[in-house]
């Protein structure tokens, strides 16, 4: 048994060291900007290898945004565009900003109100802009600008797009690669969400919050069930034990991925940091593993010491359940996910929870029957 608890471990490890190690290449992490471009938040974009820095602030009747759009256009004469479009979600009604190097030989960034697929011409945008800049490094094309958004603006869609050519001063058409057709999405200024088709951070999100609800909202509690419950039961002897590990064991392998995804999320969207939901996960990962490593020092049955351990193992697992959900809420809160997936875990719990009363009810009464029937035997259903 403890060798096979020691496999899992060393698994989840592995598992961690290799998603923490998958995220090590995203730009947020690697970009450095000289000191008077300072941003408070970043996000790895989905497509093109590209990255969105910025630092957006509520102002009286409208909205700052001071961003730096990073991307490596497909060649040296090339273009990188960053736009929001206020009004559907693809390249039409773009409000765009391309950087590429002008006629005169130095890098800029012109403005774009696009308006169709045809070629594109500069013109006035609906927002305000100012100190539009641009510098090519390292193959990639940085484009750095302050925007003016309407009053109470959060979540803007953005569209951004690499191209090839620039003829005349002109941005000539993109690949039509699904990479260049996939990149657009929703970003929130505030939180530093990020969405879009199959976009590897929504993605990375629903694993994360699939693996955490799972194994820390499904598994372990029910792994409790079984061992409180079963326990009353003589001939569910060692039944309840497999069972109980197994569930345990199982939900924190699960556990510690979905914990793991959790960290390269809070990595990839720098500076913004959800202080409570991050320092609960950590507590639920290191109250796990205690509960893994408190196996190997169990004392036997009749031992002395086995009643501070079970105190011990008992009041740990409690918190674990009680933490988790209350971090499942929270985690739901920052995805901001659909109604239907708070109300899905909502009726889980329930049906969790219904069906632990009834047991509980059910114990109650054979154990005070036993007890009633047999007045020297202790009931086997204790801490
Ligand atoms: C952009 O073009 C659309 C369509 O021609 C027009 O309605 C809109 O006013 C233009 N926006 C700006 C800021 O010029």
């Amino acid at each position: 048994m403890a060798a096979r608890a020691a496999l899992l471990i060393l698994l989840a490890v592995l598992l961690f060291s290799g998603v923490v190690r998958g995220n090590a290449a995203g730009s947020c992490s690697s970009m450095s900007f000289p000191s008077n471009r300072v941003y408070a938040a970043c996000s790895d974009l989905p497509r093109l290898s590209s990255s969105l820095h910025w630092t957006y602030e509520g102002g009286k009747g409208f909205g700052s945004l001071s961003f730096a759009f990073v991307a490596p256009p497909p060649s040296q004469s090339g273009w990188v565009s960053w736009a929001i479009n206020p009004s559907g979600g693809g390249m039409i009604g773009c409000q765009a900003l391309i950087a590429f190097r002008q006629p005169d030989g130095a890098m800029g960034v012109k403005t774009y109100n696009v308006t169709g697929y045809g070629p594109v011409s500069e013109g006035p945008i609906a927002y305000e802009t100012s100190d539009l800049a641009a510098e090519f490094t390292g193959g990639a094309m940085r484009m750095f600008g302050k925007m003016k958004l309407p009053e109470g603006t959060t979540v803007v869609k953005q569209v951004w797009q690499v191209g090839a050519e620039v003829v005349d001063g002109v941005p000539q058409k993109h690949d039509f690669k699904p990479e260049n057709l996939e990149s657009m999405g929703t970003v929130d200024l505030l939180s530093g969400g990020i969405s879009g088709a199959g976009s590897s951070a929504s993605r990375n999100k629903n694993t994360h919050g699939i693996l955490c609800a799972v194994s820390w909202g499904v598994l372990l509690p029910l792994g409790q069930i079984f061992a409180r419950y079963l326990k009353t039961f003589k001939s569910a002897d060692p039944a309840w034990f497999y069972l109980h590990i197994s569930c345990q064991t199982l939900g924190y392998v699960i556990g510690v991925a979905g914990w793991a995804t959790g960290l390269v999320l809070g990595n990839k969207s720098k500076g913004i940091v959800h202080t409570n939901h991050r320092n609960i996960g950590i507590t639920l990962f290191t109250f796990c593993t205690l509960q893994v490593f408190a196996l190997f020092l169990r004392p036997n049955k009749d031992h002395k010491y086995r009643l501070y351990w079970n105190i011990y193992h008992h009041s740990i697992g409690y918190s674990v359940i009680i933490l988790s959900i209350v971090n499942i809420f929270k985690g739901m809160d920052i995805l901001a996910v659909e109604q239907k997936w708070r109300t899905g875990y909502i009726v889980a719990i329930c049906i969790l929870g219904g069906v632990a009363l009834i047991l509980e009810i059910i114990t109650w009464t054979i154990v005070l029957k036993r007890k009633s029937g047999k007045p020297k035997e202790r009931p086997t259903f204790h801490v």
